[in-house]
């Protein structure tokens, strides 16, 4: 029996995914980007297709502090905060493997970035500003975005961070289409890197 189309769309998913399980081993899917840029919403489905469990980086921070994110900012400052994130997620990436969502400033510290190269595979979420902005919009809960007029915050952070966004193993680009879309690039693209073997890039 010949399968459609879908069918071998499906099957092929599949196979990828179970192709990359066996490939990463212990290590971690790790996303990176801006705000806005789907990395909690992509990372869940991500996570739930290739069976792993997805675990949020800023959730943890807020379990570890029994404070929400804005609430750490405001109280102990941004200093403080990035130095929680950067021990939480040290020791999410000894937990792997998982697809482990990061908040937009963690991958920018050098410390991290040397941990997910060890530890981990990135994937860096890139978007445009409009559509950013369109989705940043939607909650009042990102302290950065408080600090000026939101549009100039996000173009400051993006002519700062994606060159840094830019060492990661994989990008692809997040854009409004159906979640399942980008989450389908994302196997593709992870399944071409792992399987070339590339060795990890730090700094
Ligand atoms: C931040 C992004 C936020 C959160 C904090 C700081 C940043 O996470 O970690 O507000 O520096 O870009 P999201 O990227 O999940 O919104």
């Amino acid at each position: 029996m010949r399968l459609g189309y879908k069918a071998r769309k499906r099957a092929s998913v599949k196979e990828k995914s179970a192709a990359i399980c066996l490939a990463l081993g212990d290590k971690s899917v790790v996303l990176i980007g801006l705000m806005g840029a789907g990395k909690t919403a992509i990372g869940r489905r991500l996570a739930h297709r290739l069976g792993l469990p997805f675990v949020d980086a800023d959730s943890e921070i807020e379990r570890a502090a029994g404070q929400t994110v804005g609430d750490i900012f405001a109280e102990h400052g941004e200093d403080y905060f990035r130095d929680g994130e950067r021990k939480v997620i040290a020791r999410l990436l000894d937990a792997g493997p998982q697809v482990l969502a990061t908040g937009g400033g963690a991958y920018i510290d050098p410390q991290t970035r040397r941990a997910v190269a060890k530890k981990g595979i990135s994937v860096w979420l890139k978007a445009d500003l409009d559509v950013l902005l369109e989705r940043v919009k939607r909650r009042d809960n990102r302290p950065l975005l408080k600090t000026g007029d939101p549009k100039q915050v996000m173009r400051k952070l993006m002519d700062e961070r994606y060159p840094i966004y830019a060492k990661a193993d994989v990008s692809v680009q997040s854009r409004n289409v159906a979640h399942g879309t980008i989450v389908g690039e994302i196997i593709n693209a992870l399944h071409e890197s792992l399987l070339r073997q590339r060795t990890p890039k730090a700094d």
